[in-house]
């Protein structure tokens, strides 16, 4: 999308999120959804978070995220839009009060979450563990095995062994991945003790990159605002890619409504039809918009 930023992309999901519920409950799948996967405490939350912008989710080097924890991204009117979800870390081993089924309990609700097709999967692994063992990577070569909607993200690059790096994984060479692989260096806790804000940690982050011999000639394709640009094309081509579909099932939808309205206007009041036609209007001008913001694009993220 360019320069143009979630800013563009945000009322557009709106405006389309709208149209689905008033559409009923078939309809959800067209909902652009971002799920954050990953072992205990790989960075999932803080990835969000820095996606988000803000500094509200849980956080910390225990078990924080305890339950799936669906973040809406809320407009100035509150109207909902983007869903994302933050999921709990897979854990191997039960602790206090867990019950001992805890990773098949968590592993069946992130698998609700991933398994569905409008579900981009932000699969999030530590650089200073063992990518073949990725917890993330195996749960999203279950449910998108093509990688269609898997994006690797590396996290914790500062914490790498010294003399270690992971260039061969970042230029995704090691365990390919159709839409590769994406670096990010979040805030450590030592960072969120001191109280270092969002924006400090992004200037840190960016100048990490650019000053690093092994990923300074890749600079530019590394970083939480990349991710972003990369995750707003994304969502810009899911919604390119469901909107025709979307559009004529209205239009059938209207089309039945209209026979039935036929028949039974005599005895009904109120015409269901007139519900579907608004829908439709709506959604036919929301397709261009769309389609004159995807126009006015320039540079695009190749994903
Ligand atoms: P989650 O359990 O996967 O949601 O992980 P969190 O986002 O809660 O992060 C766990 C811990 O790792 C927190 O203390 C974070 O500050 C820290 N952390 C996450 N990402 C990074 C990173 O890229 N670098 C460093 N140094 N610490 C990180
Ligand atoms: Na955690
Ligand atoms: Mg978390």
């Amino acid at each position: 999308m360019g320069n143009r930023g979630m800013e563009d992309l945000i009322p557009l999901v709106n405006c389309l999120h709208d149209a689905l519920s008033s559409a009923g409950q078939g309809c959800s799948l067209y909902l652009p959804q971002i799920a954050v996967v990953g072992g205990q405490s790989a960075g999932k939350s803080s990835v969000l978070e820095n996606f988000v912008g803000r500094d509200f989710l849980p956080r910390g080097s225990g078990i924080v995220t305890r339950r799936p924890l669906i973040l809406q991204l809320l407009n100035a009117d509150t109207v909902l839009n983007l869903t994302l979800v933050d999921l709990p870390g897979i854990t191997k081993v039960p602790v206090g009060d867990q019950p001992p089924d805890i990773e098949y309990q968590i592993r069946d609700m992130i698998m609700q979450f991933i398994c569905q097709e409008n579900c981009l999967i932000l699969a999030v692994t530590p650089a200073n563990t063992d990518l073949a063992n990725s917890d993330a990577l195996k749960l999203a070569k279950d449910v998108d095995p093509q990688g269609q909607r898997t994006i690797g993200v590396i996290t914790k690059l500062d914490l790498m062994d010294e003399g270690t790096d992971a260039r061969e994984i970042l230029e995704n060479r090691l365990l390919p991945l159709r839409r590769g692989y994406i670096g990010v260096v979040n805030r450590s806790q030592k960072d969120i003790d001191g109280k270092k804000d969002i924006k400090a940690a992004l200037l840190a982050e960016r100048n990490f990159f650019l000053s690093h011999p092994a990923y300074k000639h890749m600079s530019e394709s590394m970083g939480t605002p990349y991710l972003q640009r990369v995750l707003n094309q994304q969502l810009t081509n899911h919604i390119r890619d469901t909107l025709p579909a979307f559009r004529s099932r209205l239009q059938s939808q209207l089309l039945a409504l209209n026979k039935e309205a036929e028949i039974y206007r005599q005895y009904s009041p109120d015409d269901p039809a007139r519900r579907t036609k608004t829908l439709l209007q709506l959604v036919q001008r929301l397709a261009v918009d769309f389609e004159k913001l995807i126009e006015g694009s320039g540079d695009k993220v190749d994903t």
